[in-house]
């Protein structure tokens, strides 16, 4: 399919770095169109791993165009560090374009953000990525933001820089809150704005150039549906659209030109940060499984949460995301569990639902309805199809496909490019 969108079906960190890099070696282009550098997508490569915050997951296949669209939040001095360290290893980073509509994460949006955190009480408390996603994203709601295309005018970049920070200085100060030291903070984004004036490009019409010519595009998610703005576990959510639809409005491409989405899901369930989780395990069984799953942050190094997987989150993600294709990945971790369980409902004050509520609250104290499935046993991590699979494995994979009502496109057992196949 030419053009194929990819998002998170979950909470994010399905893996959908390593299956975007599967699916690049036949794509022209990569587009990011929102979140920021909050986002933490793990390739590996033979003995080489990275961990891409920014930069698109294509960068790994040398050729492919890497777009850093309008929809992101981009903090150029973490782009720049990012882009740099590419470099020194080898990669080429040429390809890579960010778009002149792009908002820009300033320190002082950083510095908000802990702030906000540390001020919020208890169970108030959304466990951010503290990347400055948030305060970005509101600046740009309320037309203060600046954009990439500022940094191209250093003197005039400096100057609304210096307005802005003054103005959150002074609420930092009200708010009894650590300051920015403006020079300091200065002479590090003048550093990256002279380093990235030169991927500084109108992305919307390389897209739609590259669209145009049939050529296959992947647009890359960022986080997961469950955090989406809108239709994720609000508050507890970051402040981008996560859903397929985000790629349109993130990158300047019509609904029209979308021909695929592909949706990325664990054969489990993760969540890093705070809210509502209604599967998760406590204890010995979500320790074990994170464990087996490495399941620690790649942006913050934070432990993630663990659970079942959620067939009443994902069907309703699966539903807004208009999922063609699933990439189930980590099966393996799943190989050395006698019996898995599947959540088909919530029980909310006494009544059964195959719908997720709206309510943080009532998602906080609903009850699973369970049923359960015999494991498998054995080792996954070697199959190269789906028929290489234990019988177990298949019938639980179609089983979950059943209750999203997707098709299973892609399953991954391992995090190597080789330990993938199509179904
Ligand atoms: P992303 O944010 O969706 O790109 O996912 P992350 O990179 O944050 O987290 C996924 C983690 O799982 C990474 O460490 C991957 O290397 C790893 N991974 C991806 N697919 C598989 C798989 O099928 N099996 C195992 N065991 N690990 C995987
Ligand atoms: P990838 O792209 C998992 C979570 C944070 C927090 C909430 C809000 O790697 O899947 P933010 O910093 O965005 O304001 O934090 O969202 N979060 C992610 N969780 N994967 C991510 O990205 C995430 N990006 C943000 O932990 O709960
Ligand atoms: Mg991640």
């Amino acid at each position: 399919m030419p053009v194929t969108v990819l998002v998170g079906i979950q909470w994010g960190d399905e893996g959908k770095g390593k299956i975007i890099d599967v699916l690049t070696e036949n794509a022209e282009a990569v587009v990011r169109f929102q979140g920021g550098n909050n986002a933490g997508h793990t390739v590996e490569i033979g003995n080489d791993k990275y961990v891409l915050h920014l930069v698109p997951s294509g960068i790994l296949r040398p050729g492919s165009l890497c777009i850093i669209g309008n929809g992101l939040v981009v903090s150029p001095v973490a782009l720049a560090a990012e882009m740099r360290e590419l470099a020194e290893r080898g990669i080429d980073v040429s390809q890579i374009q960010l778009s002149t509509r792009a908002q820009l994460i300033m320190p002082y949006h950083m510095l908000m953000d802990t702030l906000r955190e540390t001020k919020l009480s208890g169970n108030k408390k959304i466990g951010t990525t503290r990347r400055g996603i948030g305060p970005a994203y509101s600046d740009k709601a309320a037309r203060t933001g600046i954009r990439a295309h500022e940094m191209l005018d250093l003197a005039l970049f400096e100057e609304r820089f210096r307005h802005q920070a003054e103005h959150y200085n002074r609420l930092f100060t009200a708010a009894g809150g650590e300051t920015l030291d403006l020079d300091e903070a200065w002479k590090e984004l003048k550093d990256a704005a002279e380093y990235l004036k030169a991927f500084i490009t109108d992305t919307t019409y390389s897209v739609n150039e590259v669209v145009k010519a049939g050529k296959n595009v992947l647009f890359e998610g960022a986080q997961g549906m469950l955090l989406d703005i809108d239709h994720g576990t609000y508050p507890f959510v970051t402040s981008s659209s996560t859903i397929s639809g985000g790629a349109c409005t993130g990158s300047g491409v019509s609904p029209r030109h979308i021909d695929c989405v592909y949706g990325v899901m664990k054969a489990y369930t993760t969540r890093v940060g705070e809210g509502p989780f209604p599967t998760e395990l406590h204890g010995e069984s979500g320790e074990n499984i994170r464990i087996a799953g490495n399941e620690y942050g790649a942006t913050t190094g934070r432990p993630r949460r663990c659970g079942w997987f959620d067939a009443v989150s994902s069907s309703y993600s699966c539903m807004v995301n208009g999922v063609d294709k699933l990439a189930v990945t980590k099966l393996d971790v799943l190989d050395n569990l006698e019996e898995l369980k599947i959540c088909t409902a919530y029980e909310i004050n006494g009544v059964k639902t195959d719908r997720v509520p709206a309510s943080a609250a009532e998602l906080e104290n609903l009850t699973p309805v369970y049923e359960t499935m015999p494991g498998w046993m054995a080792d996954s991590t070697k199959a190269r199809s789906f028929g290489e699979l234990p019988e177990n494995a298949r019938k639980y994979l179609l089983r979950i496909a059943e209750l999203v009502d997707a098709e299973i496109g892609i399953v991954s057992v391992g995090p190597k490019r080789e330990q993938t196949f199509y179904k």
